[in-house]
């Protein structure tokens, strides 16, 4: 069985470089204004008919390796297809993470592909093909990151326990939903994070913030050590499936809203877990009981 998904992880990251390729063929389209771009909930909301097409080659690829898997992706669960989750091996797809990125051009855009086994993540696949850079991680195997022009695997590390905020670079993103009472919210939190501990109470003053404006990425930028802490309300389990896995075997802690994909007990509810914290590791003065994540 190990043996499969070792084969499994292969084929998912030669399909992730393919996909990469019409990736970049998009981009071009896009920026030469040839694309064709729609929003979906509101105007931050974008999808793109790149979206769909990599969706699609991804899907027919997988059904033709593996017919008897399971699919999940963001642009068929749009369009209305939910199959329940089962015991069987399922991938769970992002095309494009970082859709606004790839209309603008800004080169954070990556496709996450997840495969849940057992009803847990066990295989993650995040490939940025405009830096040429591939996070791989398979449970109980440890997480890889290639980067450009390189053939060998580098093992990765998140960094030991993050003793304070303090010190932390921290990912935030903004997310679709802009009304009044969730931007109030949200930038109360940056504030308290970033701003000056002497002018608000209960800040942190962390060292600053990001917004790179991929979930994938965010979780593998804490697997491979740039990032420290990533914060977000509003995930999908196609964001964030193949970062649990690359971040957690990287040893990083994922805490995720009860039900969540993070922990192993994934129902039907997957696809209502929605809050995320990844962070490099737990200080062992945390009471791993207190929370619903998972250490390694
Ligand atoms: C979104 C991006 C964004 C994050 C959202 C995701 P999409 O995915 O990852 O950074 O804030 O939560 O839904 O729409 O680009 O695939």
């Amino acid at each position: 069985q190990d043996h499969e998904l070792q084969e499994i992880l292969i084929f998912t990251s030669s399909l992730a470089r393919e996909a990469g390729a019409i990736i970049l063929e998009g981009s071009r389209a896009i920026l030469g204004t040839s694309g064709k771009i729609d929003e979906k909930k509101n105007s931050v909301d974008l999808v793109t008919e790149w979206d769909v097409k990599v969706e699609e080659f991804v899907r027919a690829e997988i059904k033709k390796k593996y017919p008897a898997f399971g699919f999940i992706g963001e642009e068929s669960y749009s369009s209305g297809q939910r199959p329940p989750l089962t015991d069987d091996p399922t991938y769970c797809v992002d095309p494009i993470d970082g859709t606004t990125n790839f209309v603008h051009g800004f080169p954070f855009v990556c496709i996450s592909l997840g495969l849940i086994y057992k009803k847990r993540p066990t295989i993650g696949v995040i490939y940025n093909p405009f830096l040429d850079q591939l996070y791989t991680g398979l449970t109980g195997h440890g997480s890889h990151l290639t980067q450009r022009n390189q053939t060998h695997r580098l093992p990765l590390h998140a960094p030991g326990p993050l003793k304070s905020l303090h010190d932390a670079l921290i990912a935030v993103e903004w997310g679709s939903d802009r009304s009044r009472d969730v931007m109030d919210l949200k930038s109360q939190s940056f504030v308290r994070l970033a701003g000056n501990p002497e002018d608000i109470r209960g800040g942190q003053m962390a060292h600053s913030l990001r917004s790179v404006g991929s979930a994938a990425l965010n979780f593998a930028l804490v697997a491979s050590g740039s990032l420290d802490l990533y914060w977000e309300i509003g995930c999908w389990p196609w964001d964030v499936c193949a970062g649990v896995v690359i971040a957690q075997e990287a040893g990083g802690f994922v805490s995720g809203a009860s039900s969540a994909p993070h922990d192993g007990d994934v129902d039907e509810n997957i696809l209502t877990g929605r809050k995320y914290i990844v962070v490099r590791a737990l200080p062992s003065s945390v009471d791993e009981s207190s929370t619903d994540g998972q250490r390694r």
